[in-house]
């Protein structure tokens, strides 16, 4: 939720910052800015809407040159999207600049303090009120004299310090001033910043693409702490504290995986990723010779896993879903009962947890701030806390006691598609290990490692049935309502198929259990109301089988996710797609595909920006 890049060094900041922006604009799109440095005046730049079709434009009207600045993309949480909300803002002397991400709680006393001394604003957001409590306090110490750049702590670093023990709430926070031409200072507290050590220049960023083409050499800022960087150093250290720890990280991923590629959005390119990234969710955790998966990184003892007696898993959004299907697969495979929470609603929900529950939170970004809250309730409550994640270094992956990384290289569509089968493939394999260790046979174990093994070839059959998904989705294009039906296993991809389509082309659709229908949705059903029906050749065919004939009774167009070799529903369903066969558990990884490719082929067809869809923002950093 909001982009930030930092840049400090010897070459040109803008086209830098402006770079480093498009590659964070997932984080929100309502507009962006930049301020820069140029011959020891503050610019600023700034406009509403997107940044090719807003800051681009104005920049190159009119060009900022200098070799320190900064720029933010935002998802507008306090005033509208307009130019005067964008960031960078500006403190009430014009001397400083900030650009923000997170939400100053307590924006609203302090600015009538502010007020009441004089200061006036030009925006309605939180953040102008931030660099106006910068300025003062910036001012206190040039009125006691204490400015001085060889200071211990540096005096821009000093008021940030002095600002920000007033200020409650998030921030990742990037600030300049004309004063020290030459310094960046950046801090964080619950949102996202990471630094990037060049030769001879120095990064601050929101998150890792922004920065990889420059550095893959970075330092997870942690919370509370505050960072002076120069263009060839830099100095750790927290809002109370003159001195900071910090550790240097690779970025585990190259450039290229950042891109797009021949593809026409992001989304697509992560769905054709699919067999890449189960390869990559499996790799090194398939245990043939025990029947097992394995995992490096759990920190918990066999003595420990065999004493969990319950799981609590907390997620929002598309890894909700996954969690749900979690919840099957681990009560199915290791008969443990299984919760799973909205993290939001755990957080404040004073739900009774045994002693020996275990807390699951699964998350792509890892920054997710309710999920994020979720895990520090579970952690103060005592319980151990493991994350399924994909961002390496995020916070919950660093808060958490262990975990399980997705490997699945960045997710840049704002709709989650391979973090979903990814999150699902180490949740297949969590819960077989988990079974293994209390009731799952040898043998059972080896039928799912080998099913598990198929998935990513079986994938890549599915996504060469695209264009006749396309073909489907251009027939259905025109609908305003879908549903979407699933049992057991596939009732959570039902959701996620609902989800997908409403995020990304702004149809009304709902993911419901298909036996759910009878009671209340069916009365939505017409001749133009279609419904896709995630119908395996399991156990319970004929029961959700016949749950399609009630549509179909009603007049509702159909279209079948079935197995291969079920050619009955070919005349009986006005479409279908297959996927090929499997065992009921691992067919979630198969069946999310084409709904994937339905929703996307849909969206393109209505126009819709697939990768930025509207209101929406990939990582939401604010509760
Ligand atoms: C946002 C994104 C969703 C995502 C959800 C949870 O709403 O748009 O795609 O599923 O956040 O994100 P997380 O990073 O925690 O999985």
């Amino acid at each position: 939720m909001c982009g930030i890049i930092g840049y400090i060094g010897k070459q040109q900041a803008s086209p830098i910052v402006i770079d480093g922006l498009r590659r964070l604009e997932y984080r929100g799109y309502d507009s962006a800015g930049l301020a820069v440095l140029a011959d020891g005046k503050l610019a600023t730049r700034k406009r509403k809407g997107k940044i090719d079709e807003g800051l681009a434009v104005l920049h190159k009207q009119s060009p900022v040159t200098g070799t320190v600045g900064m720029g933010h993309t935002r998802w507008a949480t306090h005033g509208l999207p307009t130019d005067e909300n964008s960031h960078p803002h500006l403190d009430q002397s014009g001397r400083i600049a900030i650009v923000h991400n997170g939400v100053i709680e307590n924006y609203d006393s302090l600015r009538k303090k502010l007020e009441a001394k004089g200061h006036t604003f030009k925006s309605e957001t939180d953040t102008e009120v931030l660099a106006h409590l910068i300025g003062e306090r910036y001012a206190a110490l040039e009125k006691a004299g204490h400015i001085k750049e060889n200071a211990a702590t540096h005096p821009l670093a000093q008021a940030t310090k002095d600002a920000l023990k007033d200020a409650v709430g998030t921030y990742g926070v990037v600030v300049i001033s004309e004063m020290h031409p030459g310094v960046m200072v950046g801090a964080r507290r619950g949102s996202p910043l990471i630094v990037g050590i060049g030769n001879d220049e120095n990064f601050l960023a929101s998150d890792a693409n922004a920065i990889v083409n420059y550095t893959k050499r970075v330092i997870y800022l942690k919370d509370y702490d505050v960072v002076t960087l120069w263009e060839d150093n830099f100095k750790m250290e927290t809002v109370s504290d003159n001195s900071g720890s910090y550790q240097i990280s690779d970025i585990e991923f190259d450039a290229e995986a950042a891109d797009k590629g021949d593809f026409d959005h992001y989304m697509l390119k992560e769905i054709f990723e699919q067999p890449q990234t189960v390869k990559n969710a499996l790799r090194g955790r398939m245990d043939f010779e025990e029947s097992t998966a394995k995992f490096g990184g759990l920190n918990m003892s066999v003595a420990e896993l065999r004493a969990i007696d319950k799981i609590v898993i907390t997620a929002c959004g598309t890894s909700w879903h996954a969690a749900l299907v979690g919840e099957y697969l681990i009560e199915e495979m290791a008969h443990i009962p299984v919760e799973v929470e909205y993290a939001s609603e755990y957080r404040y929900r004073n739900a009774p947890i045994d002693k020996n529950t275990l807390c699951i939170v699964i998350t792509q970004s890892g920054e997710t701030a309710d999920t994020l809250a979720g895990l520090r309730e579970s952690k103060r409550r005592g319980h151990t806390v493991l994350s399924i994640c994909n961002v390496v270094g995020s916070t919950i992956a660093r808060e958490s006691d262990g975990g399980i990384y997705l490997h699945a290289g960045p997710e840049i569509g704002v709709a989650s598609t391979k973090a979903f089968v990814s999150q699902v493939t180490a949740l297949t394999l969590f819960a077989l290990m988990m079974g293994r260790i209390r009731m799952l046979s040898n043998r059972r174990g080896t039928q799912i490692l080998k099913a598990l093994e198929a998935v990513p070839g079986q994938i890549q059959k599915i996504l060469d049935q695209n264009d006749e998904i396309r073909r489907i989705a251009l027939k259905y294009k025109d609908c305003h309502n879908f549903f979407f039906l699933g049992r057991q296993y596939n009732f959570p991809v039902a959701l996620e198929g609902a989800l997908k389509l409403k995020e990304i082309s702004y149809i009304h659709a709902e993911g419901y259990p298909a036996a759910e229908m009878k009671h209340g949705p069916i009365a939505m059903i017409d001749e133009n109301t279609p419904t896709v029906v995630v119908l395996p050749t399991d156990a319970l065919y004929e029961k959700t089988y016949s749950n399609l004939e009630e549509i179909k009774a009603r007049k509702g167009p159909t279209v079948a996710i079935a197995t291969e070799g079920n050619t009955h529903i070919a005349e009986k369903v006005d479409d279908v797609i297959y996927v090929p066969e499997t065992w009921e558990c691992i067919n979630p990884l198969l069946a999310v595909i084409p709904l994937q490719l339905l929703s996307y082929h849909i969206a393109v067809a209505r126009e819709c920006d697939v990768d930025k869809p509207r209101n929406l923002a990939k990582s939401v950093t604010v509760e």
